[in-house]
């Protein structure tokens, strides 16, 4: 197959369009078999802008004097031998002004010469006949542009290329394509640009699909999100003049503010770029975000960091979790932001530009724009969830694992009744428990079973069997809380603690895993829990030794629900504390 590439941006290389146009033709390369064409896959590119094409002059010299031939001797006369070649030719080119860059349009007007003179008896109303037999050969169409959607801009190049290829081309219009340029955007551009992959693998296998143009339609960005980035990305101020690179880079985080996360409390964070000397603060307010060089009240979080620190994650080359945990930026005050950090920058919700408590800062609210990447803002801030990853984890994780939870009843529950039940009656004590063991699953069938709640059935199982078969509970009861203990001090030393797996819930779910601090500060509770449980035997002995025995299984039973407690505040504070340095 031979697939002709038209690079009619004026940019060449550096043309948004070209990425997209890649893509497809890497879609198309993934899935080519030579076996299936009996020839090899070739691809051509021509950049319009290197080439030396010449207006047409109208003469008709190609359909009278010389059939075929075009008496401007320029580059066009190869072009029209690749269009000839190629199977596929691909268009790929920005719109301007809702139609073609001046100069593809001339390499249009100058495909006359592979047309007959003659009228086509189109009911439509015109056209000439190919000079060549085309049968066969395909179009697709590859264009970005730079409003917020593609809809009804493309209304002229549609109507064109339907009256000069008919019905049968293919086409992938995308709006917003100056984002394809901006390195923080790169996830969700990518994301696009695997969706267009996707489009050239479908367009090989007969045509792309529905559903996948129905996605590639979609925005990247709600409008105003987008329309917001678009106008700041300029960096400069309502009055046109340049603005700091730091002030920009507040902004565009500023602008990702979702209000609706609003908690009732203002906040202030203030952004101490500690490399080049310079704060700002960010105001969110019930109504929108709002950046100050100056503030004078209380502040509620303070992040410490190097703007380079800030421009490597946000270019990916470092992710916050792990800027943070590599002790690469320091953080004072209310630590909850930092916790709670995508649902204040998710990016997904216009802002109210009319608050009045904003009308003496230095910047306009129309000014309250940024383009900085929903992405960047979550992935530097949010401590416990690392979204670079996210990807990573959904196609590591099967939908069906994703959807099911994670739940620590299943590993204490069967515990809890083994050290009460028993040591209130032994041999019914010693059933319920069994009984338990089998139940669980089925009463927590819409939670995820991990490894350490099926070893703790079948321990916990195997304990109560024991009961029942005359071990005496005066050393059976110890030894489980010794072997409890032993499970979690082990798993404190694999690469996911016990308490990781539980309390990955609240924290963005798997990908929690991936980040450090998450995982520290799991290790930690682990151990806590294990050496708790090594000690319980030791007390455990003396109490089955007192009158007080027949509570043993009550008095321990406590414990869990004390450590829980302390689970839920290490978990914030343990975080809080590090981060401050
Ligand atoms: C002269 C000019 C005219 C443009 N006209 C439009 C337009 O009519 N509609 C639109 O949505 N974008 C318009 N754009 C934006 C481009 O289509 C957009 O930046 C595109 O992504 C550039 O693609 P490229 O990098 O492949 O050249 C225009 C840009 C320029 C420079």
């Amino acid at each position: 197959m031979k697939i002709l590439l038209i690079n009619g941006s004026p940019k060449g290389e550096r043309s948004n369009t070209l990425k997209l146009s890649n893509a497809f033709i890497d879609g198309i390369r993934e899935n080519y078999d030579e076996s299936t064409y009996s020839s090899p896959l070739i691809v051509e590119r021509i950049d319009v802008k290197t080439l030396n094409i010449m207006p047409c002059l109208g003469c008709f010299a190609c359909w009278k004097n010389t059939p075929g031939k075009c008496c401007i001797k320029d580059d066009m006369q190869n072009v029209l031998e690749k269009i000839l070649w190629a199977d596929l030719v691909i268009w790929s080119f920005p719109l301007y002004y809702f139609s073609l860059p001046g100069k593809l349009k001339t390499l249009i007007d100058r495909q006359l010469p592979l047309n007959l003179p003659f009228m086509d008896r189109d009911p439509e109303g015109g056209g000439h006949p190919s000079r060549y037999d085309m049968a066969g050969k395909k179009t697709v169409l590859i264009s970005t542009c730079g409003f917020y959607t593609a809809k009804g801009n493309y209304d002229s190049v549609i109507a064109q290329f339907d009256r000069m290829c008919g019905k049968g081309y293919q086409s992938i219009f995308c709006a917003q394509g100056e984002l394809f340029r901006v390195d923080e955007l790169k996830k969700r551009t990518d994301e696009y640009l695997d969706l267009v992959k996707v489009a050239g693998r479908e367009f090989l296998s007969g045509g792309i699909s529905k559903s996948t143009l129905n996605k590639l339609e979609e925005p990247l960005y709600p409008k105003d999100v987008f329309e917001r980035m678009a106008d700041t990305s300029w960096g400069v101020d309502e009055k046109g003049e340049k603005m700091d690179e730091t002030l920009i880079f507040t902004k565009q985080m500023a602008n990702l503010y979702n209000p609706s996360s609003y908690t009732g409390k203002d906040i202030v964070l203030e952004m101490d770029y500690t490399d080049v000397n310079r704060r700002y603060f960010i105001l969110l307010t019930k109504s929108g975000s709002k950046v100050l060089e100056d503030f004078d009240g209380n502040v509620t979080t303070t992040v410490h960091t190097p703007y380079s620190v800030w421009l490597d994650i946000a270019t990916n080359k470092i992710d916050g979790p792990t800027a943070l945990f590599k002790r690469m930026y320091t953080v004072d005050g209310d630590f909850s932001l930092m916790m709670n950090w995508d649902k204040f920058f998710d990016g997904n919700t216009a802002v109210d530009k009319s608050d009045a408590n904003f009308d003496n800062t230095p910047y306009g609210d129309s000014n309250l724009s940024d383009n900085f990447s929903t992405k960047t803002a979550k992935t530097i801030g949010n401590v416990f969830e690392n979204n670079a990853l996210d990807e990573k984890t959904s196609n590591t994780t099967s939908a069906k694992n994703n959807a099911k939870k994670t739940n620590m009843l299943c590993l204490l529950l069967g515990w809890m009744i083994f050290w009460i039940a028993p040591s209130i009656d032994l041999k019914w004590g010693s059933f319920l428990s069994v009984f338990t063991c089998c139940l669980i699953p089925l009463l927590f069938s819409n939670y995820k079973l991990i490894f350490y709640d099926k070893l703790s059935l079948a321990l916990v199982g195997a304990l109560s069997v024991s009961l029942l078969l005359g071990a005496p509970i005066i050393y059976i009861m110890p030894l489980s809380y010794f072997i409890f203990g032993i499970i979690w001090t082990v798993s404190a030393f694999f690469k996911i603690p016990l308490t990781a797996h539980y309390s990955l819930n609240n924290y963005g779910g798997d990908k929690a895993l991936l980040n450090p601090l998450f995982v520290r500060t799991n290790r930690i509770l682990t151990i806590a829990w294990g050496v708790l449980y090594l000690l319980t035997p030791i007390w455990s002995y003396f109490i089955m030794l007192s009158s007080a025995s027949s509570f043993l299984g009550l008095i321990n039973s406590a414990l869990p629900i004390f450590m829980g407690i302390f689970t839920v505040w290490f978990q914030k504070w343990y975080p809080s504390k590090f981060a401050k340095g």
